[in-house]
């Protein structure tokens, strides 16, 4: 399976929101803001694409703290008939690539406590959990990961 991997553009709006809202039902972004965040001068975002149909995408924006710029991945999802094929991997390994270009030395994200499918792809990308997130998200506790971009 040839996985492609381009950069993500406003074009793609209808298809990113799709596939956001079949990846996150409470915690979704609205359609509104996805294009905001596609048109967003701080936000940097990748798809993956698989025979022609985008598979997934992730999105990150560059923040900058005391002169320091950190990364925070917004968003990361893939289409269910495509998971467990190393998708999300190569996203976020991509997006990870493209900070490291903009001179960004600390990637940081939020993660629910009960998502092992998430927590296993970022600890195996070497993410280390730093904190707690009490009712981040409703009645569910959130993870604060964190991963230096060396
Ligand atoms: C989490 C998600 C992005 C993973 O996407 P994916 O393309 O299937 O992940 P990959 O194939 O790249 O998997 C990489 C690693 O993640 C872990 N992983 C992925 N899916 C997993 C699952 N269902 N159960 C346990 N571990 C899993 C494994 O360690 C895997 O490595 P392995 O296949 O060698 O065991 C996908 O399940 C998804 O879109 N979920 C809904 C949205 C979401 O939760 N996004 C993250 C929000 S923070």
């Amino acid at each position: 399976m040839a996985i492609k991997i381009e950069d993500a553009t406003i074009r793609l709006l209808d298809k990113l929101y799709e596939i956001e809202k079949q990846c996150f039902t409470q915690e979704a972004f609205t359609k509104q803001h996805l294009a905001y965040l596609l048109t967003d001068y701080n936000t940097i975002g990748l798809v993956a694409r698989v025979n022609d149909e985008i598979a997934g995408f992730i999105l990150a924006q560059i923040d900058v703290e005391r002169n320091l710029l950190f990364g925070h991945i917004l968003t990361l999802n893939v289409e269910p008939t495509y998971r467990r094929k190393g998708i999300a991997q190569r996203l976020l390994a991509g997006i990870e690539s493209m900070l490291r270009e903009k001179g960004v030395k600390e990637c940081r994200l939020e993660v629910r406590e009960d998502n092992v499918a998430a927590l296993n792809l970022y600890r195996k990308l070497g993410y280390k959990v730093v904190g707690k997130l009490e009712k981040y998200y409703g009645e569910a506790h959130g993870l604060y990961l964190r991963k230096i971009l060396s």
